[in-house]
């Protein structure tokens, strides 16, 4: 038996028990985000043979994205039948077991409910944005190895796969619940983005901002400037080229890929600065006109889009014209962060704009080309999202949505007072490249402010959505110059390889399901207590989703000498040492509380599964 299938074995003997004993109490209890409301019904729902999945002939895509998911974990073979939730609800006289997916006009966008007795679980959708997500929570209420492709039907045997009868109603708080990823620094390829995709999804996320272009790299295929891609994808020599771009095609199936499971894919196209990928290609593009290479380290470039310069204009109106052809998103975001203007002070194509249009400062010139495009994408049924900065140099008339960063969350208010709706991205509780902790043996990640923990992350301030206030949700960064083009990313001990979508998983997960919790739920409907205690379970479904998430400490409590180890992660080991040694997974197990001699003192960790653990917790002492 693989070192895989025992701790798959094992995780799914314990939850068989935990099913029988607890009578799944605590599984209905432990769905994140936090459905609003739940109750308890009598008896369980099973998975068998003979399971019919009934949908509305709207949702037959949904009916086999279930489908797809069930039978290479369980064995099990779903049948599909389209039919009317009237006639489900009939069979349900017959003894029929059956899963239903259907739609109902009366719940909020979004919103789902979700009804399971032992013969039907009944899921209705506002749409299908909330069809789906009454998915996930039935998913959530079933054993995690559910969500494990690799297990095939060696389980089935072994024990039901059953969930609890439960009610419940939900809808999110919030309609813009995003995460978004750097593929500019790095080039994420297609697969890792289908499951970055599919583990958003499942915590009921619903925006993916690709940051497609940066100085390092442009990586979205644009016909009408090939070069884009050609030559601003890639760095380094020949032989050597660090890179790659999504072409249309491929890009059209991920946003397909993305909307089944009820995520939308917004493309940022970054200008002003940040372009150096596109100035590379295209020289004439800023405002000096140099030959320009791309570097293979993280930079800034001070080179600026000219946008002094008709050809500029023309060329973005050129980009966008593709890029809203290609993504169907009503909203397009612009980026607009961190330019510095002095090409602009000295360009007099630059100066010769700011003079006809009466501005007195080049930073004007940034709210001028922010209007200009926000324009451009309203003809297009778009409205532009961009960072702070594009409502924040110079006056911007076309209303659009900025994504506050940096400085204060007070921004927000004065964001709503020029007339803008606002995106919550505050780099002291969303940045995820930023570390959970900084202690020993913890993987490089950014410097330039404190950690940010679950804890901290989950207390995040965020006043609730109403349609008339500005705030339309919240979205979590993850950026990638630490490891610009895959270098630099050294093997690193908690990573046990050295790949840069391990690096990824690990300093995205847990904290992605606290994010998910901040977006979904009221604010007074958030409780860490509750939010620690279903996270416990939440580890198994990564690992069966195949999750590189970074493995939490145990918790070391010592009084009097003596001392107790429990972990964050239900159902792994925690191994240690006494003589101040670094454990590792076959140091001594803890069974129980034991007492500490002179001299000795405690170093632990939590062993989730063969090869991945977590950093040693130390005793005080
Ligand atoms: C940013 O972090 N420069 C948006
Ligand atoms: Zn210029």
């Amino acid at each position: 038996m693989t070192h895989y299938l025992f701790i798959r074995l094992r995780a799914y003997v314990l939850t068989l028990v935990a099913a029988c004993f607890c009578c799944s109490l605590a599984t209905a209890q432990s769905i994140i985000p936090q459905p609003q409301q739940m109750t308890r019904g009598e008896g369980q729902f099973a998975l068998t043979e003979t399971t019919i999945v009934y949908h509305a002939p709207e949702l037959k895509e949904l009916a086999a994205y279930l489908r797809d998911i069930v039978e290479p974990s369980t064995g099990l073979t779903l049948q599909l039948k389209a039919t009317t939730a009237e006639q489900f609800l009939r069979l349900k006289d017959k003894k029929h077991n059956g899963i239903g997916l259907f739609l109902s006009n009366d719940l909020k966008a979004e919103g789902y409910t979700l009804n399971v007795t032992p013969q039907q679980a009944l899921i209705k959708g506002a749409d299908a944005a909330g069809a789906f997500y009454g998915v996930q929570s039935l998913l959530q209420l079933l054993p995690a190895e559910i969500m494990d492709s690799h297990l095939h039907k060696r389980m089935t045997e072994q024990g039901a796969w059953t969930l609890p009868a439960v009610d419940v109603k939900d809808a999110p708080q919030r309609p813009w619940r995003g995460l978004m990823l750097d593929v500019a620094r790095y080039f994420h390829d297609l697969r890792y983005l289908r499951h970055y995709i599919d583990c958003m999804a499942h915590y009921k996320l619903n925006r993916l901002q690709l940051h497609l272009i940066d100085d390092s790299g442009w990586r979205l295929e644009i016909k009408k400037y090939p070069r884009l891609t050609q030559e601003g994808a890639w760095a380094g020599t020949e032989g050597e080229r660090l890179g790659g771009y999504y072409t249309q095609e491929e890009m059209r199936e991920l946003i397909k890929y993305a909307a089944l499971r009820g995520v939308e894919i917004v493309p940022e196209v970054e200008f002003p600065a940040h372009v150096m990928s596109a100035v590379v290609a295209y020289p004439w593009l800023s405002c000096t006109g140099e030959q320009q290479v791309l570097q293979t380290r993280h930079s800034i470039s001070p080179e600026l889009l000219c946008v002094g310069k008709q050809t500029t204009l023309d060329f973005l109106r050129d980009v966008l014209d593709e890029v809203c052809d290609l993504f169907p998103c009503r909203y397009v975001n612009i980026g607009g962060d961190e330019a510095k203007y002095k090409r602009w002070e000295a360009c007099p194509n630059c100066q010769a704009l700011m003079q006809r249009e009466g501005l007195k400062k080049a930073s004007e010139l940034q709210g001028w080309l922010t209007n200009k495009v926000a324009r451009m994408l309203k003809e297009k049924g778009r409205t532009a999202v961009g960072w702070q900065e594009i409502v924040e140099r110079g006056k911007v008339d076309e209303p659009v949505v900025a994504t506050v960063w940096s400085g204060a969350m007070g921004d927000s208010t004065k964001i709503k007072d020029m007339g803008h709706k606002v995106l919550l991205s505050p780099n002291a509780y969303l940045y995820l490249d930023f570390p959970e902790r900084v202690v020993e043996g913890e993987v490089p990640a950014a410097t330039w402010r404190g950690p940010i923990s679950l804890e901290k992350l989950y207390g995040m301030p965020c006043e609730d959505y109403s349609a008339d206030g500005a705030c339309i949700g919240i979205q979590a960064c993850m950026w990638s110059d630490l490891f610009i083009h895959g270098k630099g990313l050294p093997e690193l001990r908690p990573l046990n390889e050295n790949r840069s979508e391990a690096y990824i998983d690990y300093l995205t997960y847990p904290r992605l399901l606290a994010v998910s919790e901040v977006a979904w739920c009221k604010k007074a409907d958030r409780s860490w207590e509750r939010f620690t205690g279903a996270l416990g379970k939440h580890f198994a479904r990564l690992d069966a989703l195949d999750v590189h998430y970074r493995v939490p400490e145990p918790v070391v409590k010592e009084e009097d000498g003596r001392v107790t180890l429990s972990s964050p992660v239900e159902g792994a080991e925690i191994r240690y040492t006494l003589d101040g040694t670094m454990p590792h997974e076959h140091s001594t197990l803890y069974t129980a509380p034991f007492t500490l001699k002179e001299g000795q003192k405690v170093r632990a960790i939590t062993v989730a599964s063969p090869g991945h653990f977590s950093l040693p917790q130390n005793s005080e002492k």
